[in-house]
């Protein structure tokens, strides 16, 4: 593979992880250099914050009015907004303005069915006009600026078309991933008061066809604000269409009198573009809001800068546009810039495992964008199934959602990248709305496991429990100090969670959830949730939520549940569950549970162990301490901890017992 630049330097200390400097920039073609340019426009931008975004949003978007206002905020209400006074519409910065000129017949969306022969090409021409008439049927059905529009649909070209239309007519998308259940759609649905929902009749997974109209039917059984229900035809299945509620996407497009321009919305800056639910510390899923102007500013921003994005450039980001990741960068960051985005249907191992590699190929991808947990699975394939693939097209390579141990990291540096190109470890959440902490690619020497330094614009900060700066190599809670265009807006209709979640524990702070630790280079080492989210995949699920579904089992009086360190998912689902005294703990009550979580929750929801338990450790004062059972599914029994505060100390060295027994492994073995 010929490749160019990048160079393992081993550092003095030998104990200390293998540093690696970026290759060189190839003059003007970087974003930012070298390290030194980045530490100077870093310090130049938090030295006047508003300049620095105020640059930013006018250079990367189109503003129908410019604003007159670019910060004004007070974390302690809170109270954020960004760009105030200003106009502009999120499709015609995704579309119109590229149409004008000489990225009209540029492709801007290639997207690759699960079946190898299905696929599709839009220029931005095309996307335009689907996104025009997409926009006059929504508007013709009823949708109106503000209301909110649920998206339950697989990775299929139609997602992107019906999220600009939403956007072109000031309406609010939210989208729900395809792999949640029926009562799980059902609740966001009702939460957000949509109008109206598009889903499709089935989707493709593995060559197999599975069913997504009938959970949207199961959901919609006490929805009452939904009016009419769009349904895409992906998979040819047999589907019930309701009478007057339900009418085919087909159908509703191919009214040709619907004209294929839309004059867009001009929306405030602050105007929400959209809601993602996301799980927290408690048991209901939270809306986080994101704003237009804010939003599309950090997601252009951070896609130039963390992908070094270039014009000719194919970005795949394998996430599915369900989650935060596909949005920023699957969608909204690559088409602001103009950029070439790929959409793939399927997953990582169907009918090989080589589907992500042989696409790399097919498209010459050459930024690629996946989670830790996808190259995990793919490492344990084997490297004969990348070693027949040219991959050099390849340029940068980039990591999200989890923790990336130096393991996984090495092997998709060297393998992947051929130890030549920059991996870009990604720090962000759902709320930041883009990446926060990352390299950038020409300017930062990596440390594998590290996602070394906040961005330019971002003051990450690591506190201590009583709010003082956290030395080097100290655990400590990852914070921002100050706002960013991407930031969070609020929660949908939950003006006092946003606050408790995210700005009471530190006041005059935004609190990730997250803990960390700096290094003496100022690199930021993650650690994981230091709440009660755990992150199975790359996706996060509240334990407060899982215990919750359990808990409305008839059999079950109580429940605790964990996250426990898993070689392939990161984490994954451990459940304790007290049952009611005249249940029985059987085989099939157990599996029972299991098929119950599902369907509550959804698969990827699905616990990886349930044991089931007499008593769970509990203070005097009856609260369940989920520490403990933390420390014993992850094999460290012998640090328990202070268990002063236990009522009944007889219960641990039961719970470990079975542990030992359901999992097959020692302590040891699990750790
Ligand atoms: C975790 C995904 C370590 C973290 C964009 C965060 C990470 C949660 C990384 C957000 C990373 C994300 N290294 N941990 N590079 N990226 N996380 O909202 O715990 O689905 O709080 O957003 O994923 O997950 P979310």
């Amino acid at each position: 593979m010929p490749r160019t630049g990048g160079s393992r330097k081993k550092t003095k200390d030998a104990k200390q992880a293998a540093i690696f400097q970026p290759p060189a920039s190839k003059g003007a073609k970087a974003y930012v250099k070298n390290l030194a340019e980045y530490e100077a426009i870093y310090k130049k931008s938090l030295e006047n914050l508003e300049k620095f975004w105020g640059e930013r949003a006018k250079q990367l978007l189109t503003w129908s009015k410019p604003w007159t206002k670019t910060l004004d905020y007070d974390f302690d209400e809170p109270r954020i907004e960004w760009f105030a006074g200003g106009k502009l519409n999120a499709s015609v910065n995704c579309l119109d303005r590229h149409i004008v000129g000489a990225r009209r017949n540029k492709v801007a969306l290639i997207w690759q069915g699960d079946p190898e022969d299905d696929t599709r090409m839009w220029t931005y021409q095309m996307l335009y006009d689907r996104v025009c008439r997409c926009a006059n049927a929504l508007k013709n059905v009823g949708v109106r600026k503000g209301d909110r529009v649920v998206l339950y649909l697989p990775m299929i070209p139609e997602m992107v078309v019906a999220m600009l239309a939403c956007t072109r007519i000031g309406a609010v998308h939210v989208q729900v991933f395809a792999g949640f259940s029926a009562a799980s759609v059902q609740s966001r649905i009702q939460d957000c008061e949509a109008k109206v929902v598009i889903t499709a009749d089935g989707l493709f997974r593995a060559g197999r066809v599975i069913p997504l109209k009938a959970n949207m039917d199961e959901a919609l059984k006490d929805c009452p604000t939904v009016r009419r229900v769009i349904v895409v035809n992906r998979a040819n299945m047999s589907t019930t269409m309701k009478e007057r509620r339900d009418i085919w996407w087909r159908d509703l497009m191919a009214d040709r009198s619907l004209n294929a321009n839309f004059p867009a919305v001009q929306m405030d800056a602050e105007d929400l573009l959209f809601i993602l639910y996301t799980s927290g510390s408690t048991g209901k899923p939270k809306g986080v809001m994101h704003s237009t102007g804010g939003y599309l500013t950090y997601a252009a921003y951070t896609m130039q800068y963390v992908f070094n994005h270039r014009d000719d450039d194919v970005h795949w980001c394998t996430a599915d546009v369900g989650w935060i990741t596909g949005h920023t960068y699957g969608v909204y960051g690559p088409l602001l810039l103009g950029g070439t985005t790929m959409m793939f249907e399927g997953g990582p191992r169907w009918p090989d495992p080589d589907r992500f590699w042989q696409i790399v190929e097919k498209y010459r991808v050459n930024t690629f964008y996946t989670a830790p947990t996808a190259i995990r699975t793919l490492i344990r394939e084997g490297d004969e199934w990348l070693d027949r693939y040219d991959l050099s097209s390849l340029r940068v390579l980039g990591s999200v959602g989890e923790p990336i141990g130096p393991e996984t990291w090495h092997w998709y540096h060297d393998k992947v990248g051929g130890g030549a190109i920059p991996l870009v470890d990604t720090w962000w959440q759902t709320e930041t709305g883009g990446i926060m902490i990352s390299p950038l690619p020409y300017a930062t020497p990596l440390k594998p496991g590290s996602a070394t330094r906040p961005l330019p614009g971002i003051d990450a900060d690591l506190l201590r429990e009583d709010g003082t700066q956290a030395g080097v190599g100290e655990e400590a809670h990852l914070v921002i100090r100050k706002p960013w265009p991407g930031m969070i807006r609020g929660i949908f209709r939950d003006a006092e969670k946003f606050k408790e979640n995210y700005f009471s524990r530190f006041p005059g702070c935004y609190l990730s959830g997250d803990g960390a630790k700096r290094d003496e280079d100022g690199y930021f080492w993650l650690l994981g949730r230091l709440d009660d989210v755990i992150n199975v995949s790359g996706h996060r699920f509240s334990t407060a939520e899982m215990e919750a579904a359990f808990n409305a089992h008839p059999a079950v009086a109580e429940s605790s549940v964990v996250g426990m360190p898993h070689q392939l998912k990161g984490e994954a689902i451990y459940a304790f569950v007290r049952l009611n005294v005249d249940e029985k703990a059987t085989e099939q009550l157990r599996a029972d549970l299991r098929k119950w979580v599902r369907r509550e929750i959804g698969p990827i929801a699905t616990p990886e162990y349930i044991q089931f338990a007499d008593s769970l450790p509990k203070t005097r004062s009856g609260k369940i301490i989920r520490r403990i059972l933390r420390k014993i599914v992850s094999g460290q029994v012998d640090e328990l901890g202070d268990l002063t505060a236990l009522s009944d100390h007889g219960v641990i060295d039961r719970l470990i017992e079975e542990c030992e027994r359901l999992t097959g492994m020692s302590a040891i073995g699990r750790a």
